[in-house]
């Protein structure tokens, strides 16, 4: 029975930031107290100065087991999101095999806890056959719907099937929200064109706009609900913002939008130095459409900020356009990034408690997790706001071993890690060897 006190941290929730103690017993939240009534009775670890999140919730990565752990395997993927303050992720589909059906799911669930250092849930992926197999699915956060095709061979590009999803499968659709045919008349058009930057052309926000507007239509027809991932254009949040007015409270709630730290960090600009590193679907975009994400973020449209953690090796990304993969790792900086942009004034703490953790367990319905509250699962991310750091790769634990944001100097990262009581991560060097457990949904 483990039973120890987080001494004096500022305890940020969405709502406040205070200064308090909280005490962890067998892995959970036993008590939070303002001032300290347990000095010399319980261990205690010392965070004076320090921010004491509730640990990161990262609900897109692509942690590639099975089939692709040349990129990424979890015991990789688990540090690089530990070092990152994130104690819980779920996982996409689009792994060798796809997680499809029960037998897939059945076996990415065996190997990953043997490496998981972090909760784990995963996404079941749609397939143009497999409605009744996806049903027939337990425990799972919810189904990737990839209305435009990405890396792997999930894709669902046809209306019927997503119009049977929106109205059979009884579960949240995560919608990959770009439209196939518009990217083959992108391709089509831009053929022979080998610019790294054509990528944003050929998969023009139109596409995404289309797609989001196919989605929104079954969401008003069916009630479904609907998780958009990775929203990066102006137009995407006016759909969603119209379809809001036009809707009831009730109705609006079916609906999450998702934006990434790419989309917010970078844009179409980053072609010039970086090339087919910063190759991504959806594709980086202008600036004034990162503009329109941080104004969805503070007008609330937009409630949920994840990485699309897209590991690829460097080898790969030095393809030539055509070949080249897309996707970019970003669960270890997501945090720092977000906690630089505090100190610019376009977030505060508990946004990001909001944003990262709060919403993201209310909206897959996680039990226990989401919160520094009595009850809850002892998962923290303890913060040096002022610990200023060059993002460099020697320090990243993503096999793929290199980021976007390398040398950026970021003011803000975490310095210590637990999931369920257990010091997992500690600035630069220690990882726990405790493993992970699956998240329990509650819907
Ligand atoms: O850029 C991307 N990479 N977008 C996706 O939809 C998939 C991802 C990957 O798995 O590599
Ligand atoms: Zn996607
Ligand atoms: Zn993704």
């Amino acid at each position: 029975m483990k039973e120890f006190v987080l001494h004096c941290g500022k305890i940020v929730t969405p709502q406040e930031v205070f200064e308090g103690y909280v005490v962890v017993k067998d892995g959970k939240i036993a008590a939070i107290e303002k001032k300290s009534l347990y000095e010399g009775e319980l261990e205690t670890i010392d965070l004076e100065g320090k921010y004491l999140f509730p640990g990161l919730i990262d609900v897109h990565v692509h942690f590639r087991t099975p089939g692709m752990t040349q990129k990424e395997d979890w015991t990789t993927g688990s540090k690089a999101a530990l070092a990152g303050g994130v104690t819980t992720v779920l996982d996409m589909p689009n792994t060798n095999p796809p997680t499809t059906d029960q037998a897939s799911l059945d076996l990415k669930r065996s190997l990953v806890q043997k490496e998981a250092l972090v909760n784990y849930g995963f996404f079941a992926g749609a397939t143009k056959t497999n409605l009744e197999a996806l049903k027939a699915m337990k425990d799972i956060a919810g189904i990737k719907v990839y209305m435009g095709s990405s890396t792997g061979n999930l894709l669902v590009d046809d209306l019927k099937t997503l119009e049977a999803l929106m109205k059979d499968s009884g579960k949240i659709l995560a919608i990959h929200a770009e439209n196939e045919q518009c990217i083959q008349s992108g391709i089509h058009a831009h053929e022979g064109e080998t610019d790294p930057a054509v990528h944003s052309k050929i998969r023009a926000p139109e596409c995404a706009e289309q797609a989001v507007r196919a989605a929104l239509d079954f969401v008003e027809k069916y009630k479904a609900r609907v998780h958009f991932c990775h929203v990066s254009t102006r137009g995407e949040l006016d759909l969603v913002r119209k379809f809001k007015r036009e809707h009831s409270a009730h109705v609006n709630q079916l609906i999450s939008v998702e934006v990434t730290p790419h989309h917010l960090f970078l844009s179409e600009k980053d072609y010039v130095a970086q090339g087919n590193v910063v190759k991504v679907n959806p594709p980086l975009r202008s600036e004034d459409d990162v503009k329109a994400l941080w104004e969805g973020i503070a007008d609330g449209t937009v409630n949920i900020i994840a990485t699309d953690h897209a590991p690829h090796l460097m080898e790969e990304k030095q393809l030539p356009y055509p070949q080249a993969p897309s996707g970019v790792p970003g669960v270890q900086t997501m945090l720092p990034l977000l906690l630089n942009a505090v100190h610019s004034n376009q977030l505060t703490v508990q946004k990001i408690a909001e944003l990262c953790s709060y919403n993201p367990a209310q909206r897959f319905g996680m039990r226990g997790k989401g919160s520094i509250a009595v009850g809850n699962d002892a998962d923290f991310a303890v913060i040096d706001l002022k610990l200023h750091e060059k993002v460099c790769h020697h320090f990243l634990w993503t096999k793929a071993d290199w980021s976007p944001f390398h040398g950026r100097t970021l003011k803000g990262w975490p310095v210590m890690t637990f999931v369920a009581g257990e010091l997992m991560y500690e600035w630069r060097e220690k990882f726990g060897k405790t493993f992970g457990r699956p998240v329990e949904f509650l819907s």
